[in-house]
């Protein structure tokens, strides 16, 4: 690949250069068990597994220290870790303890900031006062709730095992704990939502006063519960006109309260945006560890293998658990950052694309948008394109261009 330096890196993501950036990471921690399988989901994850916890957190240890060996920088030193996200799964099924040595086998294989943005997701129900003060003291510093909504129906309904109460008490005791960014997880479209009911859902979150939503439109995925319901037409799933407009009606009442829709599907108080999925937009380098995690990092992106029985065998004899592996062209990259940076709302900025890939983002894409421009979906104001309010609406038909098709991926690739 063509390395193209500048003689300034952009600045203009967390205040700090791209080429710093480009060299550090995102740690993504996963923990696969939950108490029990909700209705609707197909997350890596499994119930009737909590004897595993000891024997997978001593594997993910093994996995964070190895990670931190393989991934050196040339200097030989240890790599910058930004940011820490320990996703699931229901991560608060740890205990405080392999909380903590799985934070000090990530600082001992990593340089992670002093002030690294640690993210941490909990499902009310599962959260007492003492134990997320004691996350506090570790340096837990971000916590998301997965509420999902406030009626009790409806929890019902999604195979919650929390009440709407249960969410009020964990927000109030993680404020009393003292965590200061506070995401609250809701979904929409769900099978017989009303109106009323999503708007009674935002504004009991509401509030709460959290820093930061994450609003989810329910996906009907194969294999759960909810796609055989749906296929045996014992659940009618919500219609799109509905969900469009529970989506339109959630962003204006956010942003009327104080919240910036700064991604499609995610809403912050300013300065409380997530830095670690901010990585995951702006297309920056992560490591997930853990069963099933993903991780894109040295052009390659690549998953380990899901089965946590299985991750705990390869490491018990210090094998990478790495299950596949696919190298990313230099175009797919470009394509990639491309898409990624413009499904936020800052949309991508074209001073850091030529820094980074050494080239002209419109010598890239300018052909292939050129109907879409033409149509309206796009905006740009010189340094920052983004989609316009109609592009929004029809996104994937801005990102099917962007993306390269075979046999201009083989041309870049010789040219490369
Ligand atoms: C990794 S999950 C885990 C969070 C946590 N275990 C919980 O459920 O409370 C993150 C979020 O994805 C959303 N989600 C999961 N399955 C989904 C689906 N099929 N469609 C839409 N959103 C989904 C839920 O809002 C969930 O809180
Ligand atoms: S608690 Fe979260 S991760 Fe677990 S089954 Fe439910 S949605 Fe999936």
């Amino acid at each position: 690949m063509t390395t193209f330096m500048p003689s300034a890196s952009c600045t203009v993501f967390f205040g700090e250069p791209l080429s710093a950036l480009l060299e550090s990471v995102s740690l993504y921690l996963h923990v696969p068990f939950c108490h029990t399988r909700c209705y609707y989901c197909d997350f890596n994850t499994y119930a009737g597994l909590l004897p595993l916890r000891e024997p997978y957190v001593q594997a993910l240890l093994t996995e964070i220290t190895l990670a931190g060996e393989w991934a050196r920088p040339a200097n030989g030193g240890r790599r910058r870790a930004r940011t820490i996200y320990f996703g699931g799964g229901t991560p608060s099924l740890l205990s405080v303890e392999q909380i903590q040595r799985l934070l000090d086998a990530c600082s001992a294989a990593f340089a992670v900031d002093a002030e690294a943005e640690i993210s941490l997701e909990a499902n009310p129900g599962t959260l007492s006062g003492p134990y997320l003060q004691a996350l506090r003291t570790l340096g837990v510093n971000r916590l998301s709730l997965g509420a999902q909504s406030f009626d009790p129906h409806l929890l019902r309904l999604l195979g919650r095992t929390h009440s709407p109460d249960d969410i009020v008490q964990a927000v109030r005791a993680a404020r009393a704990a003292g965590f200061l960014s506070l995401n609250l997880d809701l979904m929409f479209g769900l099978p017989e939502q009303t109106m009323a009911q999503w708007r009674e859902t935002l504004l009991r979150a509401l509030e709460l006063e959290p820093d930061h939503l994450s609003l989810y439109s329910l996906i009907v995925e194969e294999g759960t519960p909810f796609f055989t319901w749906v296929q045996e037409g014992r659940l009618v799933p919500a219609d799109d006109d509905l969900c469009a407009e529970m989506y339109e009606y959630a962003d204006a009442l956010l942003q009327e309260a104080g919240y910036a829709n700064y991604e499609i599907s995610n809403w912050a108080r300013p300065g409380h945006e997530c830095r670690h999925n901010l990585t995951y937009w702006l297309n920056l380098p992560y490591l997930g560890l853990g069963a099933g995690a993903y991780s894109c990092f040295g052009g390659r992106r690549f998953s380990n293998v899901r089965e946590p029985r299985h991750y705990i065998r390869l490491l018990a004899s210090r094998q990478r658990p790495e299950a596949e592996s696919e190298a990313l062209s230099l175009e797919m990259q470009m394509a990639e950052t491309a898409i990624l940076a413009l499904r936020t709302a800052r949309g991508l900025h074209l001073p850091s694309f030529r820094e980074r890939f050494g080239l002209d983002f419109w010598q890239f894409a300018g052909q292939r948008l050129q109907r879409v421009s033409e149509a309206g979906l796009l905006e740009c104001d010189g340094c920052w394109l983004r989609l316009s309010k109609r592009g929004r609406l029809l996104g994937n038909e801005v990102f099917l261009c962007l993306l390269p098709d075979e046999d201009e991926q083989k041309s870049w690739e010789e040219e490369g």
